[in-house]
């Protein structure tokens, strides 16, 4: 089944300033590429396995010869990858040794609202101080300042899928996740397991991101930096969302991977803040087999020429490097790019290797699901807000209210959720996953198969969404997932019921 060249033309918001860097830009291809390490279990009981991440500063020599602090996840940018079963519960403490407050958030997990991350369940710094920037207050939290930890518990009832984990803190998503604070989180299957899909040192994490840099190493960020903000334009690159001029993959600039001449299967994660990618192979023929998105495998594959990825968006596909022949450099591109950010990575197809793996015509269990007759029905419109208020942007008129709930869904009950634009915003909804019924009045987009919890809606366009709450009872987000604005109050909460 092919669905390109079906004239789906997905642009990237124009408005969106780039954030140049003022460190010299290292030449592409020279990194290999990285890989975040695997989470270890600290102990196991009762059938539970327990994780402790401690969140601290780390420099990394992210730019040759230069040194980048970050925020990281055990001092790792990605952070440690989770690698679980299906329905085996995991405990995870988090931490923080950092100067900040933190929230951390399971995006696509199942999760009780408690260990969800609501943006307001800080894990306040070990050490009780919050920096000097901070508006929401550092005091009078004994219990947590004291202990500055908070443990997450995720039952991973779920399909296998790509899931990743990242800070959620309100008001301060974009820079702490910016610095650092993401990483990726897989769940196993059966289902899966039983397939000849690609494995061991032929599956591969891919976490994108782009960043800017100063010329000292650091992150360029215009709310870090007060020079910035008062620069024309870059006032701007914030509203729109921070875009920069380096491209990341596992958090190496342009790196390469050499493969040999056989099946690879790679998770894809657009990690980035604000930034659209549309992947391509070059040079041609450049086959991309689609097996999962963000919720898991589909039923059967989707060839692709090119991929449209939007922040938070998961991808999981897979490419045999033996349409090419040995010895070709294969190039990740980037076609919304331009310059610095027109690529992403290379392979280097060493040689030719004996290949076990297949794409099956069938992968999984998956169906689409017939929209009910008797469903709730509920919009969502994102727009733009108050101008030079915090609220810049904002859901159905009202910015972020942690106290307001927008909807009570039924748990159990079918809904289904439009979603209405003005300018291109990545929807992300909490808890449950949806399918797509229809965007822009026709049918779903090529990239909008399975199961999904993020959904790129482009400007002034409507995307309708067949949803189920299940299991979890609580408070739980729907936002925008540019950063930027979500942090400018583009998000709502609802409470299942
Ligand atoms: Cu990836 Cu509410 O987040
Ligand atoms: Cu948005």
């Amino acid at each position: 089944l092919s669905l390109t060249g079906c004239g789906f033309d997905l642009k990237p918001s124009q408005t969106a300033e780039l954030l140049r860097s003022t460190a010299p830009l290292p030449e592409a291809f020279t990194h290999p590429l990285p890989f975040p390490p695997v989470a270890k279990p600290v102990r196991t009981a009762n059938g539970v396995d327990h994780y402790r991440i401690t969140q601290r500063k780390a420099k990394l020599e992210i730019l040759p010869g230069l040194q980048t602090e970050v925020l990281g996840y055990d001092g790792q940018f990605p952070g440690p990858t989770f690698d679980v079963r299906s329905g085996r519960t995991i405990a995870v403490e988090q931490v923080n040794h950092l100067d900040v407050p933190t929230v951390v958030h399971l995006h696509g997990g199942h999760t009780p609202a408690d260990s969800d991350g609501w943006p307001t369940d800080l894990v306040m710094p070990v050490g009780g101080s919050t920096g000097g920037h901070e508006h929401h207050g550092g005091h009078a939290m004994p219990g947590d300042v004291r202990q500055g930890r908070r443990t997450h518990v995720y039952p991973n009832t779920q399909r296998a899928a790509t899931l990743w984990y990242h800070d959620h803190r309100m008001d301060f998503t974009a820079p702490q996740v910016y610095r650092g604070l993401a990483g990726l989180h897989l769940i196993r299957d059966a289902e899966e397991d039983a397939l000849p899909l690609p494995a061991g040192d032929r599956e591969i994490p891919l976490v994108i991101a782009d960043r800017a840099f100063n010329a000292d190493g650091s992150f360029r960020y215009p709310a870090l930096d007060p020079t910035l903000q008062s620069t024309p334009g870059v006032e701007n690159a914030y509203m729109e969302g921070v875009v920069g001029d380096v491209i990341l993959v596992n958090g190496a600039p342009w790196p390469a991977l050499e493969v040999e001449a056989a099946r690879y299967r790679f998770r894809l994660l657009n990690a980035s803040n604000a930034r659209r990618y549309e992947l391509a192979l070059d040079p041609g023929p450049g086959k991309i087999h689609q097996i999962g998105s963000d919720g898991g495998l589909l039923d059967k594959p989707i060839e692709h020429s090119s991929l449209v990825v939007a922040p938070a968006e998961r991808f999981d596909v897979i490419i045999d490097f033996s349409q090419y022949a040995v010895g070709s450099d294969v190039t990740l591109v980037n076609r919304l790019g331009s310059g610095s950010t027109a690529q992403v990575m290379r392979f280097k197809v060493t040689r030719a290797a004996k290949d076990d793996s297949a794409i099956p015509a069938k992968l999984s269990s998956y169906k689409v699901v017939p929209a009910p007759s008797r469903v709730v029905r509920r919009q969502w419109r994102f727009r733009k807000g108050q101008a030079g208020s915090h609220a810049d942007w904002v859901i159905n008129g009202r910015p972020f209210d942690p106290s307001h709930m927008e909807a009570r869904p039924r748990l159990g009950d079918f809904e289904i959720w439009s979603f209405v634009t003005d300018v291109h915003h990545p929807v992300h909804v909490h808890l449950s996953p949806f399918q797509v019924l229809s965007r822009g009045g026709g049918k779903p987009g090529p990239y909008d198969a399975g199961w999904k919890d993020t959904v790129d809606v482009r400007p002034a366009e409507v995307v309708e969404v067949l949803i189920r709450f299940t299991g979890h009872k609580g408070k739980y987000l729907i936002h925008c997932h540019n950063l930027e604005h979500e942090d400018m109050a583009m998000m709502a909460a609802f409470e299942t019921i």
